[in-house]
């Protein structure tokens, strides 16, 4: 053993698990982070400035952001002490991991899926155990079911609507999830207002469903980090054990407030989003030699006939990025694309376009150059 060896002492697990990380390129039309290409509203910004500027920074935010949770819980029509507020929805889903699971404890999750949970759930020491999704993208709710409960799992990992995949876990799926298996069902609303459907409703009956959200996506906030957390009063209380103190700063937390306060107001970007959507989807399915998944989110997955890196690239040379997803389970002819805004969107159309028909003629190299 070398006696200075900076690794010794480093879990096995976490030196066996591939690190989450994306390529810092830089391109004019980014459509790479399922972002939302509308920002934050600027008369909205100027709000926020001015409550933030009115507080003491020298003071730490409050140890429980109550005012904050009680907004949140207006807005997600669920009660205060079942809220719990997180530096992003990632940090959440981590902290109640960390109460979930022990040494060897399994984790059942879908694949493909966010690559997140294989990597908090590995770290911490579980088991992770991969449920394919059917052929289609949809989700094999009989195979999660079958494993979560054969495999003793304690906690199952569903994301809806899924990224990369835009597929959808419907609640009569989410009910008998319940009622079959007893372990914990952590489910990831991430991009629940594109689809408009959530598994609130559930909550009340269901005491081990845990459901995270996000403001990063729809509500324009993904710089400032901020997710929050459903679930039972009970389990809240364990799970914040689990999170830093101040996990989450002033200024988000100000922006916050100031976003559910005008909710109303994020609507309409929701809604361009969606009109976005239908017409994106429907002219990449036009494109010779695309397929085109069908997606509830504000993303689309799309599989191309041969490597993807190469349209990858192309794009990117006409300045436009997208998610290469070529290395998750089932995804090798696949590229992951963010709803943009109508520009963006007629100039990805376009570049495809151009690109898939060169490609398809059989002009491989001269495909290469000209998209
Ligand atoms: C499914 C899913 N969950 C969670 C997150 C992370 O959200 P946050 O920015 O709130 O940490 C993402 C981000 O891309 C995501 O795709």
């Amino acid at each position: 053993m070398i006696k200075n060896d900076p690794l010794n002492g480093v879990k096995p697990q976490v030196l066996e698990v591939p690190a989450y990380s994306l390529h810092a390129y830089e391109a004019e039309i980014k459509l790479n982070q399922n972002e939302n290409p509308f920002d934050f509203p600027a008369d909205l910004k100027e709000e926020v400035f001015r409550r933030f500027k009115a507080r003491e920074w020298s003071r730490y935010p409050d140890f429980v952001p109550d005012s904050v949770r009680t907004r949140l819980a207006a807005f997600a029509g669920w009660h205060k002490d079942g809220v719990l507020v997180g530096n992003g929805s990632n940090e959440l889903l981590q902290a109640a991991l960390m109460v979930l699971i022990d040494n060897g404890t399994r984790v059942v999750i879908p694949s493909p899926t966010f690559t997140v949970y294989a990597l908090i759930a590995s770290i911490l020491g579980a088991e992770v155990i991969r449920v394919p999704l059917n052929t289609d993208m949809s989700y094999n709710v009989d195979a999660l079911v079958s494993k979560s409960e054969s495999s003793g799992a304690g906690v199952l990992i569903v994301n809806t609507p899924n990224n990369p995949t835009g597929s959808v876990i419907r609640n009569e799926d989410l009910r008998r999830i319940l009622e079959e298996f007893s372990g914990h069902v952590l489910l990831d609303e991430a991009y629940f207002e594109f689809w408009g459907y959530s598994g609130l409703e559930l909550l009340e009956t269901y005491p081990r469903l845990i459901i995270t959200r996000t403001f990063s996506k729809a509500m324009g906030m993904a710089s400032l980090r901020l997710g929050y957390l459903l679930a039972h009063d009970a389990l809240v209380s364990e799970i914040s054990k689990a999170k830093l103190p101040y996990n989450v700063n002033q200024f988000s937390l100000t922006a916050a407030e100031v976003a559910v306060e005008n909710k109303d107001r994020f609507r309409s970007a929701i809604e361009e989003v969606l009109k976005e959507r239908d017409r994106l989807g429907r002219e990449l399915g036009g494109i010779p030699g695309i397929k085109v998944y069908p997606s509830e989110a504000n993303f689309f997955l799309i599989e191309v006939p041969f490597e993807p890196e190469v349209i990858f690239e192309d794009l990117y040379q006409q300045g436009i990025l997208v998610r290469d997803v070529s290395s998750y389970p089932m995804l090798s002819k696949c590229l992951r694309i963010s709803v943009g805004t109508r520009e963006e969107n007629d100039r990805l159309l376009s570049a495809l376009r151009t690109g898939m028909e060169q490609r398809m003629s059989g002009g491989s190299e001269g495909a290469r150059e000209s998209i």
